[in-house]
């Protein structure tokens, strides 16, 4: 489906349709066989990885739990530490359970090498990231996350639950945004 936007933005696309959803059951049926006879508990990164998660979960025949979190990381610049406000905490107790955090990109690892921390202080059984798309060369923190959809260039995307300026979440495709000057 052709994509209009109203603001003289291009898009450009970087990962289609049919590649993304490859990729999704790919990584489901990877994630199943990690997690077989296990209890896995989702926690979703909102906003951006709600779509992923919802195509992501269709892909596990497992018995698995949701909850949602919503971060912010702090506009002040001098705020170099890479602390996130948490928006929206859990709803229930990660403690002694089997937890993947699931969100949209890896991109200078500031955002979930906190949230790691804060989480790993909540006594989960195992903890792991599942993140959509990666940006390798912008990592200022070593954060692993052990499943990643597609390793993109430093590139600023959109769609498939990406945003810039919270437009673009509903496109199908992962797109490169372009302004038009
Ligand atoms: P990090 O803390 O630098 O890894 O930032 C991760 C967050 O920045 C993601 O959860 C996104 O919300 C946002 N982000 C980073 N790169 C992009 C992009 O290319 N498009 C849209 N959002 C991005
Ligand atoms: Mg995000």
């Amino acid at each position: 489906m052709a994509y209009t936007s109203n603001h003289g933005v291009q898009l450009e696309v970087l990962i289609d349709e049919q590649q993304v959803q490859e990729r999704v059951k790919e990584l489901g049926q990877q994630i199943a066989q990690d997690y077989q006879g296990t209890n896995l508990h989702l926690i979703c990164i909102l906003k951006g990885a709600c779509i992923f998660l919802a195509d992501l979960i269709r892909c596990l025949p497992l018995e698995i739990s949701l909850d949602f979190m919503a971060l912010s990381s702090y506009a002040n610049s001098l705020h170099t530490s890479g602390e996130v406000k948490i928006v929206k905490d859990l709803d229930s107790t990660i403690q002694g359970r089997d937890v993947l955090i699931v969100e949209d990109i890896l991109d200078t690892g500031l955002t979930l090498d906190y949230l790691m921390r804060s989480l790993q202080a909540r006594s989960p059984k195992s903890l792991n990231i599942c993140a959509l798309l990666s940006k390798p060369s912008r990592r200022i923190k070593d954060v692993r996350a052990t499943y990643i959809g597609f390793e993109i260039p430093d590139e600023f995307v959109v769609g498939y639950g990406l945003d810039f300026a919270e437009k673009y979440r509903n496109l199908s495709t992962i797109s490169v945004m372009k302004k038009n000057e």
